[in-house]
């Protein structure tokens, strides 16, 4: 994929991620989509998915790709490490992220975005890559993008539906 393709495939995974959570309330069911249209409609991915918190960890959402490590200390590995700085974090390479977690030693590079409601971090995404550098700026705006839909929707609704 081009750098030139990569905006409008991010535009075309929006319409269908909005499309795809319109009708719906339950953020499990909503995340479960989300996580297979990123899956399928990324190439190079080799995970897709979310972690949720619970007090200091995260615990294992709803995903694509091989089964995963269930529990992150917020503050430990690439996930918790974004959970921790409410802010995105991009490894080119996983090999120079020291206290990486590898559920899969084929990924080899990541970009995790945090889920934030009124300055807490309620959740993540994580996108994992077999490949190298597989992640650049237009996918952490990209994704940051399709989180911000994800967000805005769970808003709406009162807890206690999950
Ligand atoms: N590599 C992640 C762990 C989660 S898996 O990649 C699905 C991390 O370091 O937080």
């Amino acid at each position: 994929m081009t750098t030139a393709q990569k905006p409008e495939l991010y535009r075309d995974l929006a319409r269908q991620l909005a499309a795809l959570i319109a009708g719906e309330q339950n953020p499990i069911a909503n995340a479960a989509n989300m996580a297979a249209l990123i899956y399928h409609g990324l190439p190079n991915l080799n995970w897709a998915g979310f972690y949720f918190r619970s007090g200091a960890e995260l615990v294992l959402g709803p995903f694509q790709g091989k089964p995963a490590c269930v529990r992150i200390p917020v503050g430990k590995g690439v996930c918790g490490t974004a959970a921790a700085r409410a802010s995105t974090v991009l490894v080119p390479d996983e090999h120079d992220f020291p206290g990486h977690i590898a559920c899969d030693p084929n990924s080899r590079s990541e970009l995790v975005v945090p889920l934030i409601e009124d300055d807490s971090v309620f959740g993540v995404l994580d996108l994992d890559s077999p490949l190298p550098a597989r992640f650049d700026e237009l996918d952490r705006e990209g994704c940051e993008q399709l989180v911000a839909l994800f967000v805005v929707h769970y808003r709406k609704y009162p807890r206690g539906k999950w």
